[in-house]
């Protein structure tokens, strides 16, 4: 990388980056760079990911819906996915004869951990005839037992694509309580919830209105719903950018992950971003440092089983044609 690249490069996060930390990123960029080239590789990384890798080594970024779409178009013969296992999980299931690595084995999701194949299982034997919309933040396993996926960023239309009264909602029972709030279809919900949005509560938004007259409140649906509804707008990770992007707000608070708001205030100079945020630890286990050793080593490499991959595979490749 010449200096002109990494200067380019600097100047892009700066606002969110101090010059002292730079430095210390900038081998592992250049390094990744060149084996990006060298191993036919690409990188999607999640909103959440930090700005060094956000904005200096991701091909393709974005929320949960826009990775999985497009994973399906992607050209390289290796996907590296900074985020966690359930993404790069998907990531495999729609690019089967493609390598797929994940940094870290340990970026997990409280989510995911909330649910097993075998509770779908009973939970269809319990309410037999009613479909199940599984969100992406699910294993594979999970998945397989589904008869659709969903993101934040679809979920309401989901539901409503299957025309039918009632669905079963799994694992997230604040999404699927806000996604209720938003439809007559009726909701049967699990009790899982996200460790990272759970936390947000009323008295957080009141406070911050209070400290910050004007801000504008964005909170992700994985938030309980009373944290939903005090909010101004409530969306996926790309839906809360968007808004950004449109509204040009002078003052905003996106009620979700830390790094959402440094990814977003890099575009956007003239808002004033409020940034009373929760880390994701599974998200921040992911660094440059492991992204480079899993291009040299090629670890850790996603495998599944066929037999959970053949339905799962189904069931999101059923979300993503609607
Ligand atoms: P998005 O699909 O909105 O990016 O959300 C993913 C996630 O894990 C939020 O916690
Ligand atoms: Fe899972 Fe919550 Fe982390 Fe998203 S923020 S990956 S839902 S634990």
């Amino acid at each position: 990388m010449t200096g002109a690249t990494a200067a380019a490069l600097y100047e892009r996060v700066r606002r969110v980056i101090p010059p002292v930390e730079w430095p210390t990123f900038v081998e592992d960029i250049e390094a990744i760079l060149a084996l990006k080239r060298e191993r036919n590789a690409i990188i999607l990384a999640h909103n959440y990911q930090t700005p060094e890798i956000f904005h200096c080594v991701a091909d393709i970024v974005g929320d949960s819906l826009a990775l999985a779409r497009k994973a399906v178009t992607a050209e390289a013969q290796i996907i590296v996915l900074a985020g966690v296992y359930f993404m790069a999980e998907t990531a495999k299931l729609l690019n089967p004869n493609k390598t797929v690595l994940i940094p870290d084995l340990g970026a997990g999701c409280s989510l995911a951990d909330s649910i097993t194949a075998q509770d779908v299982r009973l939970m269809r034997q319990r309410y037999p005839e009613i479909p199940v919309v599984t969100y992406v933040n699910t294993s594979a396993a999970v998945k397989a037992e589904s008869d659709i996926c969903c993101t934040s960023g679809n979920a309401k239309a989901v539901v409503e694509s299957l025309g039918v009264p009632r669905v079963i909602m799994l694992p997230d029972e604040y999404l699927a309580k806000n996604v209720s709030a938003e439809t007559n279809v009726g909701i049967i919900a699990w009790k899982g919830h996200c460790e990272v949005h759970e936390r947000f509560t009323p008295a957080d938004i009141r406070e911050l209105r209070a400290a910050h007259p004007g801000v504008v409140v964005l909170a992700h649906p994985e938030c309980p719903p009373d944290v939903v509804i005090e909010a101004d707008f409530s969306g996926s990770t790309a839906a809360m950018s968007d808004y950004v992007e449109r509204e040009k707000p002078p003052r905003v608070v996106l009620m979700t992950e830390c790094s959402m708001s440094d990814n977003v205030a890099v575009a956007h100079p003239d808002v004033e971003f409020v940034r009373p945020c929760n880390l994701c630890p599974h998200m921040k286990s992911i660094t440059l440092a492991n992204i480079r050793s899993a291009l040299e080593e090629n670890r850790h490499e996603v495998r599944i089983d066929p037999r959970i991959a053949g339905p799962a595979r189904r069931a999101v490749e059923r979300m993503l044609s609607i």
